[in-house]
């Protein structure tokens, strides 16, 4: 498991969103290939972030991989609208949709990647159904929300869980597992090593002297 690539993906959440072109600066720089983009709807959570015009805003200013996680109930409504506006793709929970072949459906139809997250609560089996028909899974490892909480301890071994589900269906090399919520240099490694494709990052990114250079330790962590 030590020597796969793992992504980092540093969450916009907790840049300056009075200067978001600077943030997606700041994740070139740095090596990221993913950039995160949580969006709430102050219903499926307590707080409200972004839109799909933000998201538009945002396109012509990256070529990164736009990774935009709903948070949101009634995740349908909203994926044409950030497919139009550019995402790359686009994770729906499976605790908001009352169909989730049907959001998957339709996401699979824009041509974006599609992912399924769950919550640290939901048991894995929720989206075991969903497995085959997914590029990622979004393992949330502190409730949605806000950035800046402390890893779950118990989402280390729930990771390693849905690698090892994933291995016996053979579906290893199809779908990737992203790891979001209380990521930090210290405890990135562990989480790769449980079976992470890719760490998002928002805090730990953000809120340090040097964002650059927090991205690149990352990468250095993860590759080492
Ligand atoms: C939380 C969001 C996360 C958040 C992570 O609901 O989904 O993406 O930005 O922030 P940190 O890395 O600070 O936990
Ligand atoms: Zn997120």
């Amino acid at each position: 498991m030590s020597n796969k690539t793992v992504i980092i993906a540093p969450s916009i959440l907790s840049a300056d969103f009075s200067n978001l072109s600077s943030a997606l600066n700041i994740c070139e720089k740095g090596g990221a290939e993913y950039i995160h983009v949580d969006v709430m709807d102050n219903h499926f959570v307590p707080n409200l972030t972004i839109g799909p015009l933000v998201v538009k805003s945002l396109r012509p200013h990256t070529n990164r991989f736009l990774d935009v996680h709903l948070m949101v109930t009634n995740p349908e409504n909203l994926v044409e609208p950030f497919a139009r506006a550019g995402a790359d793709g686009i994770t729906f929970h499976i605790e908001a949709a009352e169909n989730p072949d049907d959001v998957i459906d339709l996401i699979r139809v824009t041509g974006k990647q599609v992912g399924i997250s769950l919550k640290p609560k939901t048991p894995v089996s929720a989206i075991e159904p969903f497995f085959d028909k997914v590029d990622m899974i979004l393992v949330m490892s502190v409730e949605p929300g806000f950035g800046g909480q402390g890893y779950l301890p118990g989402s280390t071994e729930r990771i390693a869980e849905i690698r090892q589900r994933l291995l016996e269906q053979c579906l290893q090399d199809s779908v990737l597992i992203e790891v979001d919520g209380g990521i930090k240099l210290d405890n990135a490694k562990e989480v790769a090593n449980a079976g992470a494709d890719i760490l998002v990052a928002g805090s730990a990114v953000f809120g340090a002297d040097d964002p650059v250079a927090a991205i690149q330790q990352f990468i250095n962590k993860i590759t080492n």
